[in-house]
């Protein structure tokens, strides 16, 4: 049983399609890369998913369940954590804070929890005790995957986890994630750094506007001259 299942779902903003006949599919174990153009619905589609909009048309499935539609804190209780594209730290408060807000629908101690966290991100149990609106961009990035783990979750959606991080800090991202992947975790990730992404990806999609353009192995979107040409620059 796929982990996440999305056949031919449709949405978008008010009257505005931006999502057309999308399916994606995620199995255990897996991290799934989706690369698209700017606009092309990505963001979008990772909100369908994370119950954010409705399906339209077409249906999302998660653990073999049909979830369109259910609202957020109900696909968080089900195992699913998502870390948007922005706004994704509380900045006024600490990082050990934000991590449990990570966990609001847990009762009990949640210092186990916690110890995974920073034994994953040892830079977070240095600057625990720190506002997260003041650490620098990676670090907030840490403090957002964090947050998302405390839950445990079955599958970790990530909203461009690399967007505007230095090249070795995109390195230290992409090894977290697959640190977490080898945890157990299946990964849904947007990706604007499509090469890093799709190495790292079991499979990718190629998301044009709003539609399936191209699915497949990472390694062989990655020698795809199409691919190639219009998403790894040459
Ligand atoms: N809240 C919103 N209300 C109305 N339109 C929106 C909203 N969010 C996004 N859109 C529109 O939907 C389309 C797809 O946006 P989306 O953010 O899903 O793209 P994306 O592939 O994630 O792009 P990027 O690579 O820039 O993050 C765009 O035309 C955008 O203007
Ligand atoms: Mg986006």
């Amino acid at each position: 049983m796929p982990v996440l299942e999305v056949d031919a779902a449709t949405s978008g903003y008010g009257q505005m399609e931006v999502v057309r006949d999308l399916s994606l599919r995620v199995d255990e174990g897996e991290i799934i890369s989706i690369i698209g153009p700017n606009g092309a619905g990505k963001s979008t589609a990772m909100k369908l998913v994370f119950g954010l909009l409705k399906p339209w048309r077409g249906s999302v499935r998660f653990l073999g369940e049909d979830v369109g539609g259910l609202a957020p804190d109900k696909l968080v209780r089900r195992g699913m954590a998502y870390v948007p594209q922005v706004a994704n730290v509380f900045t006024t408060l600490t990082v050990e804070e934000n991590l449990e807000m990570g966990a609001f629908t847990l009762t009990g101690p949640l210092g186990e929890r916690k110890r995974r966290v920073y034994e994953l991100f040892p830079r977070l149990h240095e600057r625990r005790r720190q506002r997260a609106g003041q650490m620098s961009g990676g670090e907030r990035q840490m403090v957002a995957m964090g947050r998302a783990l405390m839950l445990d979750p079955k599958l970790l959606m990530l909203d461009e986890p690399s967007a505007g991080l230095a090249p070795l800090l995109v390195d230290m991202i992409f090894e977290k994630i697959e640190e977490v992947n080898a945890a157990g975790i299946s990964v849904l990730m947007v990706e604007q750094n499509a090469r890093k992404s799709l190495e790292l990806a079991h499979r990718g999609y190629v998301l044009a506007a709003g539609r399936n353009e191209l699915d497949g192995p990472g390694s062989v979107l990655l020698d795809d001259p199409k691919v190639a040409r219009l998403y790894l620059g040459g």
